[in-house]
């Protein structure tokens, strides 16, 4: 290796023409802080002639981006391209496998070949390093997995989709319905024209994913990762739980219990009711925040952008710098070796509080159903209002509930309960209280 720490970037995209404009401007700064100057020597994306903003003259261009892994000139390859399988992966195995340091902000692939990554990285003794990955500019990696080493994790959760939460903060100061924010979202360049991973909850759970592993010290298990979205939210729910003194976020949260059996992985990305003085609520727009609780250091909050040119950039080059510096702790804090096996916890213990919103036929009896429901499945209904009643028109009505503290699988069975009443117009939607 040079002194020069010397780079090969893939993709030159959003993140990618980041990365060279930070370098490019902070450039002195950075060589003082990493010991080292750090320089792009070759670079590739899919269309050479495209105007990025950006001066490639000085860069070597490859045409075939997995090239990188056989360049003598390149130190570490930096993966912006995105996708979890295709070109992106490949280019991981060649690099990793040929002794590459690899960069990347692709949670997409760390979720689902993280493990398999590490292990390469391992066994050819370079580093894997994927900051930008989870929550873009927050360095919530580097603090859990190195600020908060000492501890034992006990929870993580967090606001982990910017697009999600630009919609629902919007919804609730606007009082405007999802759709509509939604395509607003989509005009300012704050959601994707095909915006499904993230609205559906997707994204959020690739990286919950990763940073359960990295807290727990178990296996990455995406799949096992209980996801819904918030495409069913309405304004009327955002109203319903303003009355009561909540907001709506879409979270991740994650936690592990071990007994005699192994250890229980839980790990859901869903929308929450947070109270409205919670740190959580006061995180607006496009903002992501994680919530670390170790058992000796008590809960951490890191805040910040969680995408954006400049965030994701700043993610990846203070990975850069960790490697310039040659810092060489595993890409989840442990050898893979010693991850721990886990197997999903079964949510139906879990105590929590239920919103419980559906919309209804406006007609007798229909109340009497659904409290006696309830009442089968033993779940306490704490309060209960119905909304909007038009008999005039005969649409459905809203009908919103909340529920005392109770096992999940208790409003699990009173759903199961009222399944195919011709009373409801819809399925019901459930919101847990953030506790
Ligand atoms: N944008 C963010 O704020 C953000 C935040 C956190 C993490 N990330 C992650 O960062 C990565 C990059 O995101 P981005 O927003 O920068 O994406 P982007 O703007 O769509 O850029 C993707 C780049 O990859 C190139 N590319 C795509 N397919 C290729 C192929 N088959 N061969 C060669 N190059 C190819 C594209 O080339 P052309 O330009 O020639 O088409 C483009 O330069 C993704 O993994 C994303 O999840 C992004």
């Amino acid at each position: 290796m040079t002194d020069t720490l010397r780079i090969a970037l893939a993709g030159l995209g959003t993140v990618g023409a980041g990365v060279i404009r930070l370098l490019n401007e902070n450039g002195a700064l950075i060589a003082g802080r990493a010991g080292r100057p750090i320089e792009v020597v070759a670079v590739s994306a899919r269309d050479r002639a495209k105007d990025r903003g950006v001066d490639l003259s000085g860069y070597a261009w490859e045409d075939d981006m997995t090239a990188f892994a056989a360049r003598d000139d390149v130190d570490v390859v930096v993966e912006l391209v995105g996708g979890s399988d295709g070109p992106a992966l490949a280019l991981a195995r060649k690099a990793l496998g040929g002794g590459k340091g690899f960069v990347t902000a692709n949670k997409a692939m760390v979720a689902h070949h993280g493990l398999e990554l590490a292990s390469l990285a391992e066994s050819s003794g370079t580093p894997l390093r994927y900051e930008a990955a989870v929550a873009g500019g927050i360095p919530a990696i580097k603090g859990l997995g190195e600020g908060a080493a000492a501890n034992r994790v006990e929870r993580i959760y967090g606001i982990l989709n910017g697009t999600c939460n630009y919609v629902l903060s919007e919804m609730e100061s606007t009082g405007r319905d999802f759709g509509d924010v939604l395509a607003e979202a989509q005009s300012l360049g704050y959601a994707e024209a095909d915006p499904t991973f993230d609205i559906e909850g997707v994204d959020a759970a690739h990286k919950l994913s990763i940073l359960a592993a990295l807290a727990f010290g178990t296996k990455l298990d995406f799949d096992a990762v209980d996801v819904s979205g918030i495409s069913r939210i309405r304004a009327a729910d955002i109203a319903q739980a303003r009355a009561l003194g909540y907001v709506i976020r879409l979270l991740g949260l994650a936690d592990c219990a071990a007994d005699e059996s192994g250890r229980h992985l839980f790990q859901r990305v869903a929308p929450y009711l947070v109270p409205a003085d919670h740190p959580l609520a006061g995180v607006t727009g496009p903002t992501n925040a994680v919530v670390g609780e170790g058992n000796f250091v008590g809960r951490l909050l890191f805040e910040g952008a969680g995408a954006g040119d400049g965030p994701t950039a700043s993610a990846v080059v203070a990975d850069l710098i960790d490697i310039a510096r040659g810092n060489s702790q595993p890409p989840f804090s442990l050898p893979v070796s010693a991850l721990e096996e886990s197997a999903p916890a079964d949510p139906g213990g879990r105590l929590s509080r239920a919103y419980i919103r559906m919309m209804v036929a406006d007609r007798p009896g229909v109340l009497a159903e659904i409290t006696a429901a309830m009442r089968d499945a033993g779940v306490s209904i704490e309060s209960l209002i119905q909304q909007g009643q038009r008999e005039e028109d005969g649409k459905p009505v809203l009908v919103a509930m909340v529920t005392h503290d109770g096992p999940e699988a208790g409003v699990t069975k009173a759903l199961a309960l009222l399944e195919g009443s011709s009373n409801l117009a819809e399925e019901p939607l459930v919101m847990r209280l953030l506790g």
